[in-house]
């Protein structure tokens, strides 16, 4: 958990105003998340099923009266800033996904205002949890003194996609941002990502964990790679509206379709529609058993997503395969798959309780063995989206 105290008092440190008036200082908290099933899904109108996570980004600040941004991170005391009303293009720094941010909330119409901030992250970063979307709610939220810049959480989620499409050159879905923005404690959330509507998944984890395992690999090509997912997620569309003129998505395609087209789709393009055509359903089918506590269900549901995301969609890696595998040896685990885009990052597993420890001792032996890799694990909590932390001071 980051300290807002500690985030307050480094900032207190190098801004003067700030140390002048530490009751001016406001912190914001934006969860990173971990979606348990639906890769994938989001940018084709499926189904997702994610949770925000008790492990985000945080941004101690104060407004500033002019339209500069400068931000120091905690960790490395790297400090970076931007002209609110001189946004240049990205250069392939984390600052991006503040400046983005900004940038999308003036296309939006929303008013931003300058600050000075300090950020701190219990998140690893570039390992699937989602810090990009963390980084731009928490931003959202400073850029805009600290409440959200509009009521609106759906938008809100929008605004940050947008930053990434439109600004980062990422052209992922909404799910990200969206649990970001949207957590609640103890449910995960099911997400229609074609009507946006959603309801809480209550998850009742006591006898039951999430663990997420690191696998320690940074993913690789991910940006390019995801890119040309969503690419080929959009031609095998297009060769299936030829037979079928009603599909304007994956979300539209059924396997009797998919069957139907078998002689003319491409194999690869198959090969991706049939991942996200069965995930769909395996996103529902997840959510029903998981709120009837049928886990050893959910547990087979979260392995067949990973054998599709591997075989399928191709988007594992040789260290998520092993994690999946030696989780699996240990009694006590239903079910694991990695999470998030794939090609590298990490793992979530859904663990008997008293089986946790047998976890760690496996992965942090096994796994490290058979591939050098420092890996780590942490079980991971449902928690509260984006907000403004009161009561430190
Ligand atoms: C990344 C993207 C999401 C989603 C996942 C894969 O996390 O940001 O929008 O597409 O990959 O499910």
């Amino acid at each position: 958990m980051i300290e807002p105290g500690e985030l307050a008092d480094r900032l207190s440190d190098i801004e003067p105003t700030a140390a002048a008036d530490p009751g001016s200082i406001v912190v914001v908290h934006a969860p990173g998340r971990v979606n348990l099933i639906g890769e994938h899904t989001d940018y084709n109108e499926g189904y997702v099923l994610p949770i925000a996570i008790d492990r985000g980004i945080a941004i101690a600040f104060v407004p500033t009266q002019d339209r500069r941004v400068t931000l120091t991170l905690a960790a490395t005391d790297e400090t970076t800033s931007f002209d609110l009303d001189a946004i240049a293009p990205r250069r392939g720094h984390w600052i991006d996904y503040v400046a983005g941010t900004a940038w999308a909330m003036a296309e939006a119409g929303l008013g931003t205002q300058g600050f000075r901030g300090v950020l701190g992250s219990d998140l690893p970063q570039g390992a699937g949890l989602s810090s990009s979307a963390a980084l731009e709610l928490a931003s959202a939220l400073a850029l805009s003194g600290g409440t959200a810049p509009t009521s609106d959480l759906m938008q809100l989620a929008r605004i940050a996609q947008r930053a990434e499409n439109g600004y980062v050159g990422v052209q992922s879905g909404l799910m990200d941002p969206f649990a970001s923005a949207h957590g609640r404690e103890g449910a995960a959330l099911l997400l229609d990502c074609r009507s946006l509507e959603y309801r809480p998944v209550t998850l009742g984890l006591d006898d039951v964990a999430l663990v997420v395992a690191d696998s320690g690999s940074p993913r690789r090509l991910d940006r390019t790679a995801y890119n040309e997912r969503r690419a080929q997620c959009e031609a095998a569309v297009a060769a299936i509206a030829r037979t079928h003129p009603g599909v304007r998505s994956l979300r539209d395609v059924t396997p009797a379709m998919l069957a139907d087209c078998a002689g003319s789709l491409e194999p690869a393009l198959a090969r991706r529609a049939q991942h996200v055509v069965e995930e769909d359903t395996r996103v529902l089918e997840a959510a029903a058993a998981m709120e009837a506590r049928e886990h050893a269900r959910v547990g087979e549901l979260l392995l067949e997503s990973h054998a599709s995301l591997r075989d399928l969609y191709e988007v594992s890696s040789p260290e998520l395969d092993a994690l999946v595998d030696t989780a699996m040896a240990v009694d006590g685990v239903f079910g694991a798959r990695l999470t998030g885009a794939g090609f590298g990052g990490c793992t979530v597993d859904l663990v008997r309780r008293d089986a946790i420890d047998r976890l760690s001792e496996a992965i942090s032996t096994r796994y490290a063995a058979q591939t050098g890799l420092v890996p780590r694990m942490f079980e991971v909590l449902p928690s509260t989206g984006a907000r403004r932390v009161d009561g430190w001071h």
